[in-house]
């Protein structure tokens, strides 16, 4: 089969996903399939048109490749395409209505709201710490930490959203689990000297991942369980992964869902390549049954 693999385009992740896309075009090459890598540009229903592709790889992360629009574009083109479908996509984009819908399914998420960039650069629009993130990007692109109320409220680069998300900071450690169909993987646990940052994520040794987490049985039960529940929540497809903070001292409670990413990322220093690979899933066995799992 002929697959076109969807990478860079437009978001402010468009790196990220020029190495994921890339990794995977590899993978895919040497599992046998007839690749085609596309940069996702404003041309791109007339590329896929030129390609005729039997199936779509998406690799794109962020705004227009991870909310719903490109989604949209393959089902209109008929084109089977991997990961989460469009109405999935644009709820786990959108910080705000997906923890609508984690909260109704029962899961734990923290109080965040919207606000206008102006009015939160102006003051503190909630108690500090909290985080500031444009409400939807991924990769930690435009988060600012405000520890304390004497530092003022945050210098907002003018590149963020009109409207943006607060939301209350959560002490702990950082966990992830990723859920592979109805399957979760594993829980790793992200240690950095501070915040797990752009920077962080993607510069080798930036962070270290610990997998198996070394946390109690309870909170990796709980981990896997809110992830699959997540996945299903906004009606995720395929590969996803969940993030959660855990404050330690105050045990189960202490665990809170952040989000959920329906186009995790495959870079070389990503964390659900890393799972799976832990599981018995090498790279190319992942994108495999990524393409394998494909629909429109
Ligand atoms: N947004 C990045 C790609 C991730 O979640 O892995
Ligand atoms: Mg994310």
């Amino acid at each position: 089969p002929k697959v076109a693999v969807l990478m860079g385009g437009p978001s402010a992740e468009r790196e990220v996903s020029l190495s994921s896309g890339r990794e995977c075009a590899t993978a895919l090459r040497d599992e046998g399939y007839e690749v085609i890598e596309v940069d996702a540009g404003s041309d791109l229903a007339a590329r896929l048109h030129e390609i005729a592709p039997d199936i779509v790889f998406n690799a794109l992360h962020g705004r227009w490749g991870e909310d719903g629009c490109v989604q949209g574009l393959l089902e209109w083109l008929r084109l089977p395409y991997t990961h989460s479908g469009v109405l999935a996509s644009a709820l786990a984009m959108d910080k705000v209505r997906s923890k609508e819908a984690f909260r109704r399914a029962g899961l734990p998420v923290v109080a965040s709201v919207l606000a206008p960039r102006d009015d939160v650069a102006a003051n503190h629009v909630m108690e500090p710490p909290y985080v500031v993130k444009p409400y939807n990007e991924g990769s930690s692109v435009g988060v600012y930490l405000v520890h304390e109320a004497a530092n003022g409220p945050p210098q907002l680069d003018p590149s963020m959203p009109a409207t943006v998300m607060v939301e209350r900071f959560v002490p702990g450690r950082e966990l992830t689990t990723t859920v592979m169909g109805d399957r979760p993987l594993d829980v790793t646990d992200i240690q950095t000297d501070g915040w797990y940052d752009y920077r962080a994520k993607y510069t080798p040794g930036g962070s270290r991942h610990v997998v198996p987490a070394q946390i109690p049985d309870e909170i990796r039960e709980a981990c896997l369980d809110y992830a699959c529940r997540a996945h299903d929540a906004l009606g995720c497809r395929g590969v996803s992964r969940a993030d959660f903070r855990w404050d330690e001292a105050r045990g189960l409670d202490g665990l809170i869902l952040l989000e959920i990413n329906t186009q995790p990322g495959m870079t070389p220093t990503s964390l659900a390549p890393e799972q799976a690979a832990h599981a018995g899933i090498g790279f190319g066995a992942l994108c495999r049954w990524m393409v394998e799992d494909a629909s429109c």
